[in-house]
Parts: structure tokens; sequence; C-alpha cells
């Protein structure tokens, strides 16, 4: 544990420290001043943190690529950022400071969404050339990123489009699986493609993702209804409040506890079958989920 914990923080490090000079060549504006303030707060870095953790376990040298998977959390930024707005989830605390749209005000919030998904595609391509990645390699990193934006849109717009309504918790998991595991998923992809993993191999990192991402969404909506938002860096309560459909809204959080632990040993079976070191990925879930609910004395 102690050398898991010791790998996610030295990459960590890593990600912040590059995170931290991103936005050094823009003209100083407000759009520059808001990018920065939401991508330069207090993030797990979860995503860059799979690429590189996947590349790692493959054997590859993974300070070699921080650059490149450290662009990934410019899309993750975005994502929250446009989450955070009073047309979607209403929340004014994120990353334990005032959202975007509170410290800024909308306008600037929608158009910082905006401009952060686009640099991330573009700062991707940049460092992607810079390591001299093949062309074929490259194309494949943008197909599976652009597919996951598509589908956590998808996900996010199904989520909105259901408030209230009473849809069935298979429905809701559906949901789940393109907002959030979607994003899991390709970030792992990505950590495969860069280490020349065969499709086999892929194969299995994506329902290693999938169902990591549905367990990470599932602690989630659990500790959005048991959490402080002291301990989160954000509001809890949202998703009853906002009548937003979530597994332990809809079934209880006993019984999503239950489908939590089959998600978490369906993907550890997943994981078994791959033929990279597992030790990190295993830690990444189980930081991801049962790390996260212990500290609500919740053991699973
Ligand atoms: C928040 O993601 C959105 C969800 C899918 C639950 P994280 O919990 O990874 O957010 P940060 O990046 O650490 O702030
Ligand atoms: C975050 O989802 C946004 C995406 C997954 C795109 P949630 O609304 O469930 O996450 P938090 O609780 O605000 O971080
Ligand atoms: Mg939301
Ligand atoms: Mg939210």
């Amino acid at each position: 544990m102690i050398g898991f914990i010791a790998s996610i923080t030295e990459k960590k490090k890593h990600i912040d420290n590059y995170l931290q000079q991103s936005f050094n060549s823009l003209n100083t504006s407000i759009l520059k001043e808001s990018s920065d303030y939401s991508t330069n707060s207090e993030s797990k870095r979860l995503r860059a943190i799979l690429i590189l953790s996947v590349i790692e376990s493959s054997g590859l040298d993974w300070k070699k690529y921080i650059d490149l998977a450290s662009s990934i959390e410019y899309l993750q930024t975005a994502t929250l950022i446009h989450d955070d707005l009073p047309c979607m989830d209403n929340s004014d605390i994120r990353r334990g400071k005032a959202s975007n749209h509170k410290k800024f005000n909308e306008s600037v919030s929608v158009l910082t969404g905006d401009f952060l998904f686009s640099y991330t595609f573009y700062n991707i391509l940049r460092e992607s050339k810079k390591l001299n990645l093949s062309d074929s390699i490259i194309v494949k990193i943008n197909t599976i990123l652009f597919n996951a934006l598509n589908r956590i849109i998808n996900g996010q717009t199904e989520e909105f489009h259901n408030k209230s309504n009473n849809i069935s918790p298979d429905k809701i998991i559906e949901i789940t699986k393109d907002k959030t595991a979607s994003f899991i998923e390709a970030c792992l992809k990505t950590g495969g493609v860069i280490s020349s993993l065969d499709a086999s191999q892929l194969k299995l990192l994506s329902e290693f993702g999938i169902n990591f991402g549905i367990a990470f969404q599932i602690t989630d909506d659990i500790i959005d209804i048991i959490g402080l938002k002291e301990k989160e860096g954000k509001n809890e309560g949202t998703d009853l409040k906002n009548h937003i459909c979530t597994l332990p809204g809809k079934i209880g959080i006993d019984k999503s506890l239950v489908i939590l632990k089959e998600k978490i040993s369906s993907a550890l079976d997943t994981l078994n079958q791959l033929n990279i070191k597992k030790d990190i990925l295993k830690g990444l879930l189980i930081f991801a989920t049962e790390s996260r609910l212990k500290n609500y004395n919740i053991n699973i």
C-alpha cells in the first residue's frame, strides 16, 4: 500500500507541475485566468494517472508520457465546469473552491469549458508529435478520446433528459456507462495504445474500465447522499435536490453497495486476465471506490 501511495503521489506531482504552466503562452485574459483557476485546483488527477499507470504496468518509462497524459485533465476540468453550471447541477463549490461560474460568471464558464475541450485535443496532438508517436497511434488515441467525449455528452444529456423520470436501475447504469465509465475506459485504452498492447489486451482494458467507471460513479453517488462538503470539496446532496436519478437514489445505499461490490469484483477478474502488471491498477480501483467509502466508515 505504501508503494502504491508513493507511486500515485509521484505521478500526481508531475501532472500538477505540467498543468501549472499550461496557459503561460496565452495572452493575459479572463479566459486564461478562468482556465487556470479551474484546472489548477485540487484534483485526484485520476484520469491522467490511469494513462500513466497502464504505461508503467506495460513496462514502459511512464515519465516520458507525463505531458501527453496530463493533457487529459483539461477535458476532465471542462466537463466539471459545465456540470456545475446553474442549468446543470447548480453547484457552487468544486475542488474545494468557488465553482467556476461563482468565481467568474456563467458566460465565462461556458466558454472556458468550450476552450478546454478544444485545448485538450490541440495539446494531445502537440505532445504526441513531440514524442514522435506514429500517425497511426495518434489517430487511434484521438479516436478513442473523441468517442469518449461524445459518450460523456450523451450520458449527461440522457441524465438531464430523464430528471424526475421513473427510470430503471439498468437505465441508470447505461447512463453511467456513458457519462463516467467511457472516460475511465478511454484513459486505460489510451495507455494501452501507447504501450502497443494487442487488440485482445485492449478489449480486456475496456472491460476493466467500464466496471471501474461504474463502480467509481456509484461510489460518488453514495457520497453525494452521505458525504461532507468539507471532505469532498464540492456540494453534496445535489442529486436529490436536482431530481437526478442515481442508483443509490433509486434502490438505496445497501443495495447499491451490493452492485458496487459486483462491479469491483468483475473489474478485478478482468484485470487478472491481462498480461501486464496488476498491482497499480488494482490499487487505483480500490483507491477510487473502497477507500473513499472507508472515510465514511462504510466497509465493503
Ligand atoms: C468527478 O470526477 C466527476 C465524476 C465522474 C464523479 P473526480 O472525482 O475524478 O474529480 P477530480 O478531478 O478529482 O476533481
Ligand atoms: C460529473 O458527474 C460530470 C460528468 C461525469 C461528466 P456528477 O455530477 O455525478 O459528479 P460530481 O458529483 O458533480 O463531481
Ligand atoms: Mg452531474
Ligand atoms: Mg455534479
